[in-house]
């Protein structure tokens, strides 16, 4: 691929392939909100299946839980969520625009947005203020002293209020993990590069709880489970690395974090956040709710684990997989634009195109295996064009693998499939397909792009 990707070109691309629409458009757009089309539907859900997959379906210690949006007002007070989860905010009174004070030097003046705010005589900032980046709400039909509540930042405290119930319900020990997907809430001053930072997401968090002693080691393994789990979903290796947070940029509850990084468009950014929390959680929604989040064992022996905790957003996620996928190439004399997804990631995972749209029994063929496959995978009939610019249809979306039904079909029951990739095409048979494709999605796969 000659040209770097550029976020504007996945911007286009989701846009006009309908993985992603900037929100309420008809209504002259809401800045950095984003409705999701048929294929980022279909390509969030398959993120969220091989997370869920890789950290609660395929292991014995890690259980799901699915809590509230809407918490107790007190939850974010003992979480330290509303004394300290804020920005510090800088006004223009001139351009009346907002910044957050410790992103000056990434910021553009109002007025002349070749400088940054404060470097022309018009600018007149105010003092920083400290902007909390919590949504509030009410709840219930009167605006009343205790009916203040907010919108969940993070799903994680959901998780550590419900401690109890799992150690309890689900007998559990430490070492052992709760995991929840979900949506969280911020009101972030400088939303933006598309899906990078936005003010709803969907995270996909996990609280492992262990033995102190235990803290450190868990902490370097879940480091390495999710570099790896982005390895496997073919994320090159090239564009990841691992950062450890300095002490004076840990979060007020981290003993200890890293991230994952991915290099966007935009540089090196955060994928996702590997931290380990202590006893930080647990200890202050026992001090403020009075229960005691602890474990005791059998023996008497009693602690408060420590938590590690993998946190994402799916959205991190599909612009990091978007940007690794994205590729133009000439084939031939034309161009096309390719999504090299992995198979297990990619929103379509088989299309079935009758060569001619207009043959009755190529159709009827093909509309058979399309309803056989459909049955087991999310799969696409098309009859609609040409058959190379169908083909390019299905390249541009990522749909691995394309079966055609031709005159040969009809004399045999064979059919070709075109590798998405590779381009090379393959025979058949009709029946073996279904086989075909499963055996295809259990190989390991890496980006043909790898080099
Ligand atoms: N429970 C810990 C926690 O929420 P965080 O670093 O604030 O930690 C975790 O967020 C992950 O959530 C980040 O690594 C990122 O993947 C995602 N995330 C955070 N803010 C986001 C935003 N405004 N838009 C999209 N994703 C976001």
């Amino acid at each position: 691929m000659s040209e770097p990707v550029t976020m504007d070109k996945i911007v286009s691309l989701s846009r006009r392939r309908g993985f992603v629409f900037p929100s309420s458009e008809i209504y002259g757009g809401m800045g950095s909100t984003y409705d999701y089309g048929h294929y980022g539907v279909l390509m969030k859900n398959n993120i969220r299946q091989r997370w869920f997959e890789a950290m609660v379906r395929n292991r014995d210690d890690i259980v799901a839980i699915d809590s509230a949006v809407i918490l107790h007002p007190k939850v974010w007070e003992a979480s330290g969520h509303v004394g300290g989860f804020s920005d510090p905010l800088i006004d223009c009174r001139t351009c009346k625009l907002r910044f957050r004070a410790d992103k000056l030097e990434d910021s553009n003046c109002g007025l002349k947005p070749s400088k940054r705010p404060g470097q022309t005589p018009e600018c007149d900032l105010t003092e920083p203020r400290q902007f909390n980046l919590m949504f509030e709400t009410t709840v219930g039909a009167l605006q009343e002293e205790g009916s203040r509540a907010f919108l969940r930042p993070e799903t994680a405290q959901g998780i550590f209020i419900n401690f109890k119930n799992v150690l309890q319900i689900a007998r559990r020990k430490p070492p052992f993990g709760i995991a929840q997907t979900g949506k969280s809430f911020r009101n972030e001053i400088t939303p933006g590069n598309f899906l990078f930072r936005v003010r709803e997401f969907e995270q996909m968090e996990m609280e492992f709880f262990v033995p102190p002693d235990e803290a450190d080691k868990w902490y370097r393994y879940w480091i390495d489970e999710r570099l790896n789990w982005y390895r496997r979903y073919g994320l090159r290796d090239s564009n990841l690395r691992v950062r450890e947070h300095g002490p004076e940029e840990r979060s007020h509850y981290s003993q200890g974090t890293s991230d994952i990084e991915y290099d966007y468009p935009i540089g090196w950014g955060e994928l996702e956040g590997i931290a380990n929390r202590g006893d930080f959680d647990l200890t202050q929604h026992t001090e403020h709710s009075t229960t005691k989040l602890e474990y005791v064992g059998q023996d008497g022996e009693r602690y408060v684990p420590y938590v590690i905790e993998p946190a994402v957003s799916i959205e991190r996620i599909m612009v990091a997989m978007l940007v690794d996928a994205y590729d133009e190439e000439i084939v031939g004399d034309r161009e096309r634009t390719v999504l090299r997804l992995h198979p297990l990631i990619a929103p379509v995972t088989a299309a079935v195109l009758p060569l001619i749209g207009k043959n009755d029994e190529m159709v009827a063929k093909a509309r058979g295996l399309y309803e056989d496959l459909r049955r087991r995978h999310s799969v696409e009939y098309d009859d609609g064009g040409a058959i190379g610019r169908r083909y390019r249809r299905q390249d541009e979306i990522g749909t691995p693998w394309a079966f055609t039904v031709d005159e040969q079909t009809l004399e045999d029951d064979t059919v070709t499939v075109r590798d998405r990739d590779s381009l090379a095409q393959e025979r058949l048979p009709i029946a073996s397909v279904r086989d075909w494709i499963e055996a295809a999605l259990e190989r390991d796969w890496k980006s043909p792009k790898e080099s």
